[in-house]
C-alpha cells in the first residue's frame, strides 16, 4: 500500500451527478512502508494495483478543507487507475470539479476484495446497485478475462443513473431494473436475481450498493443457499485500521472493520443466516 501523487489523465461522464476519474502515478508522496505484490507499485514502477473489491482513498490538493481524503472503489488498475465519483457531498463535489493535469493524492489500495469463485459450476451471478457498480465492472471484466460466464443484475432509481451500462452490456449478460420503469424491469433488483437462483443452484453471489439492498440479497441468497460476498461501505477517516470510524457490527455481535477486514465479506458474516 502506497500513498502517491497521481496526475488526472482522462475525465468522462458516465451519467449524470457522475464523473470517472483515471490517473496515473506520477510519484510516491510518502513513504509507507510498501506491502509487495499488493501495494501500488514499488519505485520504478509506475503502475496502479489492486483487486476488484479493494478501495483507495483519494483527495485533491485543495488546500487543508476538507482534510480527509473520501474511499472510492478500484475501477480499474495498470498503467491507469480509475474510480467512479458520485457527487453527493463536499468531498466528491470537489473531485467532480476536477481537471485534467490536476493532482491527486491517493492512499492504496486498501482492504480486502472479492475471493473470486475457483469453481463457477452453479453459476455467477453479479448484482450492483448505485455506485456499488464501480467494484463489480472491475471484476465482471477479471472473470470475462477468465472466461467466466456471468450474468450482471444492474438495478437504479432510473435510465439515467446507470454508469458502465454498455461496458457491461458488452462483456456479460445484463439485465437492468429501475424504480421508474424507464428503463429495463420495473422494481428492484432482487426480483431477476430471485428467478436467477431458482434455476441456478448453489450459484456465487457477488453484490454491492445500498445497504438495504445488500441486505435483500443476502436475505434471497441465504434461502437459495447460494454463497454471496457483499462490499460495504461505511463512513471513513483512515481507511487502513486505525480510527475505528468504519466499525460495524457483524451478525455474532462482533465488532469489524469495513476498511481492513472488509469491505467484501461473506455476507452470512454480516448479515446472518437468516436476515
Ligand atoms: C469502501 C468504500 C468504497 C466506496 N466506493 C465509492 C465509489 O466507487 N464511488 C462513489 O461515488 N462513492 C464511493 N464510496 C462512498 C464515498 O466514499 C462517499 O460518497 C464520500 O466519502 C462522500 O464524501 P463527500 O465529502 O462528498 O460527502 P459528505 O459531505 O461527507 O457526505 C454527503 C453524504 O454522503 C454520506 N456519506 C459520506 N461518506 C459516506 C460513505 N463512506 N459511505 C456512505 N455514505 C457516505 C453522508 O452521510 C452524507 O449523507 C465508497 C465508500 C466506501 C467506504
Ligand atoms: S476507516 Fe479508520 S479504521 Fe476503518
Amino acid at each position: 500500500m502506497d500513498y502517491l501523487k497521481a496526475r488526472i489523465t482522462r475525465i468522462e461522464i458516465p451519467a449524470r451527478e457522475h464523473v470517472i476519474l483515471r490517473f496515473t502515478r506520477v510519484s510516491n508522496n510518502f513513504p509507507f512502508p510498501s506491502q509487495g505484490k499488493a501495494g501500488m507499485g514499488s519505485s520504478g514502477d509506475r503502475h496502479i494495483e489492486g483487486e476488484p473489491g479493494q478501495f483507495v482513498m483519494v483527495r485533491g490538493s485543495w488546500g487543508t478543507h476538507p482534510i480527509l481524503p473520501r474511499a472510492f472503489s478500484l475501477v480499474e488498475v495498470g498503467k491507469e487507475g480509475a474510480i467512479l465519483v458520485r457527487n453527493v457531498g463536499e468531498g466528491t463535489n470537489l473531485l467532480a470539479s476536477m481537471k485534467q493535469g490536476d493532482e491527486l493524492l491517493v492512499l492504496g489500495p486498501l482492504g480486502r476484495g472479492f475471493s473470486l469463485p475457483s469453481q463457477t459450476g452453479g453459476g455467477v451471478v453479479l448484482v450492483a446497485g448505485g455506485v456499488g457498480v464501480a467494484p463489480l465492472v472491475f471484476l465482471a471484466e477479471r472473470l470475462a478475462d477468465r472466461g467466466v460466464e456471468q450474468v450482471f443484475l444492474y438495478g437504479a432509481r432510473a435510465g439515467a443513473d446507470l454508469p458502465f451500462r454498455d461496458r457491461i452490456g458488452g462483456i456479460c449478460d445484463l439485465t437492468i431494473t429501475t424504480e421508474d420503469g424507464s428503463v429495463g424491469e420495473k422494481g428492484l433488483v432482487t426480483a431477476p436475481l430471485e428467478r436467477f437462483l431458482r434455476s441456478n443452484l448453489s450459484a456465487s453471489v457477488f453484490a454491492c450498493g445500498p445497504v438495504a439492498m445488500l441486505e435483500a440479497v443476502a436475505r434471497v441468497s441465504a434461502r437459495a443457499d447460494a454463497r454471496c460476498q457483499v462490499a460495504l461501505e461505511s463512513p471513513m477517516a483512515c481507511g487502513m485500521g486505525v480510527c475505528k470510524g468504519c466499525a460495524i457490527l457483524d451478525a455474532g455481535g462482533e465488532y469489524r472493520y469495513v476498511c481492513s477486514d472488509g469491505p467484501a465479506f461473506e455476507s452470512v458474516k454480516i448479515f446472518g443466516r437468516e436476515p
